[in-house]
């Protein structure tokens, strides 16, 4: 179980036993590719936006479903 499911924490202690790729005989065949897309992703934008950030505290807000979890949006702002 997690501690707090509904806090977006990136630092959580168990955070590798996360289900976002499934789990068991079933887990994700694209996984490997899924995070190495991410990461040039992340870090192409980061180091063409590096002002880039979160605006903070902003009251996150969840759409109902029961298959996918995750803020419906998360407001950024950055330097113009
Ligand atoms: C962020 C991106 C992705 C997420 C969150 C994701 C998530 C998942 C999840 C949760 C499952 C398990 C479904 C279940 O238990 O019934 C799964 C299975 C699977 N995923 Fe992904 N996936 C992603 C990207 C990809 C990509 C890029 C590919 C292929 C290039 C891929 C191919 C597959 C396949 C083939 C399965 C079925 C595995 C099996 O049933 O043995 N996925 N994925």
């Amino acid at each position: 179980l997690f501690e707090a499911p509904e806090k977006f924490d990136i630092h959580r202690k168990n955070a590798r036993r996360h289900v976002s790729f499934g789990h068991g005989i079933h887990f994700c065949l694209g996984a490997r590719l899924a995070r190495l897309e991410a990461e040039i992703a992340i870090e192409t934008l980061s180091s063409r936006m590096p002002s880039l950030r979160l605006v903070a505290d902003q009251q996150l807000e969840y759409s109902a479903n029961i298959t996918f979890r995750g803020p419906s949006r998360l407001m950024i702002d950055w330097d113009r």
